[in-house]
């Protein structure tokens, strides 16, 4: 199975299952964010598992511990694959989002962790967040703590995935955006890699938005990328 997420990063429905449409028959994992779901709400989460996608919604939670467990119990009942939250939440904001899935019976969704957000620099985290590591010593801090408190992996950059395995362990999953194809636009994105090489440096999953979703042929792209990413080429 593909481990390729593609991030529908749409505005609504109509505009997602359109989207989808060209994939039957492929199953592919889909990221549904804060734009679509706050848009559509858990309707379009439900809609979408129940036509076989597998889903990782990609809400980063932060908040304190009480409220951000009774939210995951919520997200576990939609039946999602994978969902989020902000590691710099703490280890006891962690631990409770586990707690919250755990209560649903028979829950297996992933509980993975936002470790730094690819948009901070180096510069903006120590002089404006007054953190006094840099972004990578960070993110591995985070990714510790993530794993100290159970859960089941960490959102990270691919520079940064080697790293975490070493100091987490291989089981530990590392989901890695900042995908594109040689050929394409950096877009907003800082530091890219290409799917051969998230392979190559050990990301578990990789996310892959407008290399697919705005490409001429997102149905193609998808499969090149999957290929790409697991024949590490
Ligand atoms: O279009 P692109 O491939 O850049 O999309 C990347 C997706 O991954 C977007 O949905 C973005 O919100 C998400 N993401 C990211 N960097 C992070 C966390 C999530 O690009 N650190």
């Amino acid at each position: 199975m593909s481990k390729v997420i593609i991030a529908c990063d749409f505005a609504n429905r109509q505009k997602t299952l359109a989207f989808l449409k060209d994939f039957a028959g492929t199953n592919p994992y889909i990221k549904i964010g804060m734009e679509l779901f706050y848009g559509e709400g858990p309707t379009i989460v439900k809609e979408l598992k129940n036509s076989g996608f597998r889903i990782f919604l990609d809400l980063k939670l932060h908040d304190i511990p009480n409220t951000v467990r009774k939210a995951m119990t919520n997200c576990a009942k939609l039946g999602v694959d994978m969902v989020n939250l902000h590691a710099a939440g703490g280890i006891e904001m962690m631990k409770a989002a586990k707690e919250g899935l755990n209560t649903v019976p028979g829950n297996k969704t992933l509980l993975i962790a936002v470790t730094m957000l690819t948009s901070l620099s180096d510069e903006v985290v120590n002089e404006e967040l007054l953190i006094k590591e840099n972004v990578k010593n960070t993110a591995i801090h985070y990714a510790k703590n993530a794993k100290l408190a159970g859960l089941d992996g960490v959102v990270c950059s691919p520079l940064e995935a080697r790293s975490i395995h070493q100091n987490c362990g291989a089981d530990f999953l590392t989901i890695t955006p900042g995908i594109r194809l040689a050929s394409n636009s950096k877009d907003d994105q800082v530091r890219v890699t290409t799917p051969g090489l998230a392979n190559e440096l050990g990301s578990d999953f990789i996310v892959v938005g407008r290399s697919i979703t705005a490409s001429e042929n997102p149905r193609e792209s998808y499969l090149k990328i999957t290929e790409a990413f697991t024949n590490g080429k």
